[in-house]
Parts: structure tokens; C-alpha cells; sequence
């Protein structure tokens, strides 16, 4: 979950890093580095906490020279002091490295390395890693057969990008597994080398991705991929058509801000070339649809984490009542151990922003080695959920800085609704006319979610009001039940209140019993076939003395009646409501976190990919 950066060329490296490492922050940021070669030697600064410390501390006492390295931390092995912060040196000073990943063998390695007289200086797992390549230095190798060597005894999955001041010439990276991305970037005359695109989009759009069992070698003006057996191999240079602002806060507060208001521009985009509104269908030449025998088709597994499994929970409805094809929704971290039942004859859907996330990939591999058809719906362009899929969704929503998702939650749900379209279209069960009346529900999207997003200011009012409380309680029913989940999830991760959501005919069994004075209830409930049971359930909430706050369709008097305070939504279809009910839990979420004064973007204990298990 770590965030890596490289430059070999003839610029200073430091501030290119540094740079780099401010838009990897979301992967961690326990702790951050830089290491760079000048005059035959290896210079760092580190320390625990976030860029802007590391900034500081080079402000204070500079570093100059290329190539360099850099990293920023999401800790696994050890505290994030100053001592466990990447980079690490070797032994003998010659080798430095930064690594994401985890070394599944590193207690047997660093008992193996303290018994041959070396001293560790940190408590990670990525000291062994620079000690061995050290050792194999020392037998006489050169650098990249001594990385192959070292890589051939560690367990696990991993990044790394490795300097030495015996081959300065050179920066040397690989891939194991999937802990993350390692993506070069090829400029003029220099080079770079990243976790992922944003931190070095502003120097090159021409880049090279890594797999898994790969090499590179890189110098300022020559890239050489090699297997881990050292085999060359060809690479291809993919050119990258993503905009470089739209990683950069611009004068919102946080990036999360930034992001919800960022859905209009990133619906459409999702939306755009994907509707062919001559010919009344939906256009994904990126799934290979046609790869799916419908007739042999038994049903679809959704797998993914987080947010993007409530995502997926909101996509079974669409698919199910649209294509009428069963759907699963499964946490993958559950899915990838559980032995599912999957065959050639089910699609394993994954949804992901990053496609980095371990269990994910896991999950993707399992249903992969059962013979079942893998899909992705994932935003970051060239991530492995992305490559290893068959058929994939590109989200189009942009990089999302925010370790909190919301473009990336709205996104697939729309892809969803499109795919549902699609799948009943390609099993031939809807009309010209009721796919076109889809395309016309899906079409006012952005305009709806434009609305919801310029309500601003009332969900900022409100969210002053329950600023303080300790617990929140999130209902819902039916599709909008996820958008509950959504919101409790959103609201906890940032604002470290707790908060708790339950499908609403679920109260009476147990959790009714928690609602006090204290505790506020908060009701999705927007006029949809579910609306009448949403409304006895609140009545019974608000009998307990319950604050009750609704999210409720425009002109909804009973709802304005029976709540304290009501997030508005305009009227829309009922698969189009959980889109709209998400903007105002998302805009009330952030506020009381802001009010609270808490790190919006970077909340305690959490990284934007999780790239270990
Ligand atoms: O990158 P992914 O979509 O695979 O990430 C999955 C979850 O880690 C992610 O959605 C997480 O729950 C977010 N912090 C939620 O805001």
C-alpha cells in the first residue's frame, strides 16, 4: 500500500520526488523518504509523518544529485518512526531501497542474516531485501543478478526500486505479485518510475506497466524489461490520455470536496461513447461480450471491497431486474478462501478503483483458476484488475485522491445500470423502446446528480447540527439499502463517528433497542416501491425519541413531516435514486468531518489502495 517514485536523468531528482510522493500520498502516509546518488554516495532523508514533514526536513538540510528514489509509507513491520521509514541502506552502504509489499519469510531471513554478523537498523521486512542483494553484491554479481537473487528467497508479493553506488548509472525495479503497481514512465534523455501514473503524469504520458515477474532496468535514456530469469523481453508503451490537473486540490478545501463535485464532469465521462443513441443500444467493446455463451450463462459473482462492494450490491438489483440473471455480491477477502462455488459457466465480476486491492486480485485469480469468464469495472488505468480481466468497464472517473471513494462509487453504478442494459439486450429480453427508455433514465444522470450537488449548503447546515454526535444509524431497504451502507461507511471512516447501517425491516429483530435520545437515525427513503415500509420503520425509530433525519424525493411532505432534518433529491427512477442518495450522505460525511477538524483526506489507520491482505 506504500507509494513509490524514481528519476534517473540529468535533472536534481529531489524535486521530482517529492512532487511525485505528494500525489502518491494516498497510499500511506505513516512516513516518507527520499534517497539520491551524489559523488559515489547514497544521501537520505526520512522520517515518520507525512510529505510536507519530509519537504521540511529537506528545505532544512537539502539533497541534491540523480538518480533518486522515494517512498511514502502505509506500515506494516514496525512503527512508523524514523528508523522503520524507507528508503533502507545495505550492510555495507552500497544498495538502497524503497519496497511495497511484504516479505511472508522475512523472521527466518533476518534470523539467517543477524546469525552471518549483520546488524538490522530498522524492525522492518524490507531491510532483508537490501541486505541480501548487498551479500550477493559482494559474490561478485552485478546488481540485477543480484536482485533476481535476492527476489528468488523472498515469499510474498512486491515492488521494489533499487539504487547502487556500484552501477549509479542505473535504477533497477520488479514486480512479484500483486502489491501494487510499479508503472515506468519514458521521457527525454530521462526516465521514471512510479506505484501509479499521477505522480509522474506531469513529465510523460508515455508509459510502460510492469507485471508480475518482471524487470526493469532503467537508465536515463534506455529501458530493458527482462523476466525474472532474465530473459528480455518486449515492452509496450501505452500512451496515457489523462489529465494531469485533475490530480491537484485547485482551490477546494480537501480532495474529497474536489471529488464529489467532480461527479457531474465524471458521470458524463463515463457515460460518453458508451450510449449509441442512433441505434438504441450500449456500446463496451472493451468487455468482449461476445466471449459469454447466454444460453450456458448461470449467473454472475460480484467481488470487490469497501465501497465498491456496496457498488456491486446496488448493481445486483440492476442486473437482476434488467437482465435477469442471478447475481452474487461477495466480499473478496471472504470469496478468495471460501472455495466458491464458480465454473465456466459464471462470470466473476470484480469492481475496483484502484485494481490494486489484494483480496480483489485474490478473488479474481480464484474464480480465474475455476474457469469462469473475470470481469472488472475499475478505475485506474493499467492497474492489474484491469489487465488480468478478459472483458473490462474503464470507470472514467479520474484519478480519486481522497482515501474516502465517491466519483468511484457513482461511477460504477452507473456502469452497472449500462452493463444490465447491455446483458438483457445481448439475451434479447427487452424492446427497442424499453431499452431506449433506459437510455433516456441513464442520459439524465449527471444533470440529477448536478442537482443534488448544488444543495450544498443544506446538508452543510444540517451537518453542523449532528456535528457531535457519537453514533449514527443508517436504514434502508431494497436497492437503497447499500446506499446506507455507503453512508454509514463514509461517515465512519472519516469522522471516526460511529455509525452503523441495517437493511430497515431489520430493526425490529434486535437493533431498535439501541435507538435513544443519542442516537440519530438517518432514513434513505427515497418514492420508490420500498417508500411505505421505509415509512412505518422511521415511524417506529421516531417513537423511541430518535433524531430522525431523511433523505427524501423533492415534494415529499410526509417525510418533511415526520423528520427533523431532510436531505433532498430530485425525482428520478427508482434505479436511478440510490445515485442521487449517495451525493448528500457523501457532502454530509465530509462537512462533519471538516467541522471536526479532522484530516479529510487522509483519515488515521487507512490508505487509499490496500494492497496486502
Ligand atoms: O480500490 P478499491 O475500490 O478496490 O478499494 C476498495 C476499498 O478499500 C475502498 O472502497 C475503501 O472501502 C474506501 N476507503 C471507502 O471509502
Amino acid at each position: 500500500m506504500c507509494g513509490i517514485v524514481g528519476y534517473i536523468g540529468d535533472k536534481d531528482a529531489t524535486p521530482i520526488i517529492l512532487e511525485g510522493l505528494k500525489k502518491l500520498e494516498y497510499r500511506g502516509y505513516d512516513s516518507a523518504g527520499i534517497a539520491v546518488l551524489k559523488d559515489g554516495k547514497i544521501d537520505i532523508r526520512r522520517d515518520s509523518g507525512k510529505i510536507s514533514h519530509l519537504e521540511a526536513l529537506v528545505e532544512a538540510n537539502p539533497l541534491k544529485g540523480s538518480p533518486g528514489i522515494g517512498h511514502t509509507r502505509w506500515a506494516t513491520h514496525g512503527e512508523p518512526n524514523e528508523r522503520n521509514s524507507h528508503p533502507h541502506v545495505g550492510y555495507k552502504g552500497q544498495v538502497v531501497i524503497v519496497h511495497n509489499g511484504i516479505v511472508e519469510n522475512y523472521l527466518e531471513l533476518r534470523d539467517e542474516l543477524i546469525s552471518e554478523g549483520i546488524q538490522f537498523n530498522s524492525d522492518t521486512d524490507t531491510e532483508t531485501i537490501v541486505h541480501m542483494i548487498e551479500i550477493y553484491l559482494e559474490q561478485e554479481m552485478d546488481l540485477e543478478e543480484a536482485v533476481r537473487s535476492t527476489l528468488k528467497r523472498i515469499k510474498g508479493a512486491h515492488g521494489i526500486v533499487v539504487l547502487s553506488t556500484k552501477e549509479p548509472e542505473k535504477i533497477i525495479s520488479a514486480r512479484i505479485g500483486n502489491a501494487g503497481g510499479v508503472v515506468i514512465g519514458l521521457g527525454e534523455g530521462e526516465n521514471y518510475i512510479a506505484s501509479d501514473i499521477p505522480a509522474i503524469l506531469e513529465h510523460t504520458n508515455r508509459m510502460v506497466f510492469l507485471d508480475s515477474h518482471q524487470m526493469a532496468v532503467l537508465q536515463k535514456d534506455k529501458l530493458v524489461l527482462k523476466t525474472l530469469d532474465g530473459k528480455p523481453l518486449d515492452h509496450k508503451v501505452e500512451t496515457i490520455n489523462l489529465d494531469p490537473v485533475s490530480a491537484v486540490k485547485g482551490n477546494y478545501r480537501h480532495f474529497m470536496q474536489k471529488e464529489i463535485h467532480e461527479q457531474v464532469r465524471s458521470l458524463t465521462e463515463t457515460l460518453a461513447g458508451r450510449i449509441d443513441f442512433n441505434h438504441h443500444s450500449i456500446v463496451i467493446p472493451t468487455l468482449n461480450i461476445d466471449k459469454i455463451d447466454f444460453e450456458k450463462l448461470k449467473g454472475i459473482k460480484i467481488i470487490a471491497c469497501g465501497t465498491a462492494g456496496h457498488a456491486g450490491q446496488v448493481g445486483k438489483f440492476m442486473i437482476e431486474n434488467i437482465a435477469k440473471i442471478p447475481v452474487e455480491v461477495d466480499i473478496a477477502s471472504e470469496f478468495r478462501y471460501r472455495d466458491p462455488l464458480v465454473d465456466e459457466n459464471q462470470i466473476v465480476l470484480a469492481i475496483s478503483q484502484s485494481g490494486e486491492t489484494a483480496d480483489t486480485l485474490a478473488a479474481m485469480e480464484e474464480g480465474r483458476k475455476k474457469g469462469a469468464h473475470i470481469w472488472s469495472i475499475v478505475n485506474a488505468i493499467g492497474s492489474q484488475a484491469m489487465r488480468l480481466a478478459e472483458g473490462f468497464i474503464s470507470m472514467q472517473a479520474g484519478p480519486e485522491i481522497g482515501v474516502a471513494s465517491t466519483k468511484a462509487f457513482t461511477a460504477p453504478l452507473v456502469d452497472l445500470y449500462l452493463l444490465a442494459v447491455l446483458l438483457a439486450d445481448k439475451k434479447g429480453l427487452l424492446s427497442d423502446g424499453e431499452i431506449w427508455e433506459h437510455i433516456v433514465e441513464i442520459s439524465k444522470i449527471p444533470d440529477l446528480v448536478g442537482t443534488c450537488l448544488d444543495r450544498e449548503d443544506q446538508v452543510r447546515a444540517i451537518a453542523g447540527k449532528y456535528k457531535d454526535t457519537e453514533h449514527m444509524l443508517y436504514l434502508g431497504r431494497g436497492i437503497n439499502m447499500p446506499i446506507a451502507y455507503e453512508g454509514a461507511l463514509k461517515l465512519k471512516e472519516i469522522s471516526y463517528i460511529h455509525a452503523e447501517a441495517y437493511p430497515a425491516g431489520e430493526m425490529k429483530h434486535g437493533p431498535i433497542a439501541l435507538i435513544d435520545k443519542a442516537m440519530p437515525v438517518l432514513a434513505v427513503m427515497p418514492k420508490d416501491k420500498w417508500y411505505e415500509k421505509m415509512l412505518s420503520q422511521v415511524e417506529q425509530a421516531k417513537a423511541r425519541g430518535g433524531k430522525v433525519i431523511i433523505v427524501a424525493t423533492d415534494g415529499d411532505e410526509q417525510a418533511a413531516n415526520l423528520a427533523d432534518d431532510v436531505l433532498w433529491i430530485p425525482s428520478a427512477g427508482w434505479m436511478v435514486n440510490p445515485i442521487l442518495a449517495v451525493i448528500p450522505l457523501q457532502i454530509l460525511a465530509y462537512h462533519i468531518a471538516a467541522m471536526r477538524g479532522l484530516d479529510v483526506d487522509q483519515p488515521r489507520n487507512l490508505a487509499k489502495s490496500v494492497t496486502v491482505e
